[in-house]
């Protein structure tokens, strides 16, 4: 059965999408500046339905309404900024617009990429489908390129594999890992947990050093190659499913 769609107060809505409070808000519905299907909306207190097309049919002081609750964002995260909501630095959030910034529930990210590295991050403000994304359970795969210091010995892809590798400080040994050559210095690694820094310490673990690693893929979800470093785009149903497991 498909979830009812659900309703908010107009008020409510802009200020949760971080338009202003809902006084101000009320002080631009008042104005005429709030239209629904070319028709402007008379009462803040209008309760809405939450439609994923809603965007398309609501325009705020002459703008399309920001992306309603329930938006997941595909990010190419550049090298250099934050996967944080306050360390100090450049932060991922400062990629998207200054309102967004303000939305309630917040919009973050799903997991982390470390500031090194770059490549395929999701953020959303659903927080029930950031949870079923990184749940150890669903063993969402994550695919990344990753250049080395050193030359691969030749064993890397049967220790990855095995199960059995331990990382140091743990004593849990990590779920098996696949890796593919691309040349001697090097490859592709798909992971099917994410621990802390978990690449840069499995070729640790195997006597390399990891030199830079960038994500291309998340469950069957690719990172496309028009989607510069630092530009996001909205996701879409299909692709959203296509970064869960297939039921
Ligand atoms: N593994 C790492 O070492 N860093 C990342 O950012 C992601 C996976």
């Amino acid at each position: 059965m498909s979830k009812p769609t659900p309703t908010l107060r107009l008020d409510r809505l802009l200020a949760n999408l971080g338009y202003g409070s809902r006084r101000e808000v009320q002080g631009f519905v008042d104005a005429g500046l709030v239209t629904l299907d070319g028709v402007a909306i008379e009462d803040a207190d209008q309760r809405i339905a939450v439609t994923p097309d809603l965007s398309q049919r609501m325009v705020v002081r002459g703008r399309p309404l920001d992306p309603p609750p329930g938006v997941v964002l595909m990010l190419h995260k550049p090298l250099g900024v934050t996967c944080s909501h306050k360390e100090v630095g450049p932060l991922v959030y400062s990629l998207l617009p200054d309102r967004w910034r303000r939305r309630d529930p917040a919009i973050s990210t799903v997991g982390r990429l470390d500031k090194e590295t770059s490549g395929l991050l999701l953020l959303t403000d659903d927080g029930a489908l950031l949870h079923r994304i990184i749940s150890p359970k669903n063993h969402v795969p994550k695919r990344y390129r990753v250049t080395l210091d050193r030359p691969l010995r030749g064993d890397e892809a049967a220790r990855f594999a095995a199960g059995t590798l331990l990382l140091e400080g743990e004593e849990k040994p990590l779920l098996p890992a696949e890796m593919e050559t691309l040349s001697p210095t090097s490859a592709v690694v798909t992971l099917h947990e994410g621990r802390y820094h978990q690449v840069r310490r499995m070729f640790a673990a195997v006597g390399n050093h990891v030199q830079a690693l960038h994500r291309d893929c998340m469950g069957r979800l690719a990172l496309p190659d028009d989607l510069e470093p630092g530009r996001y785009r909205i996701l879409g149903e299909a692709e959203i499913a296509a970064v869960l497991p297939e039921r």
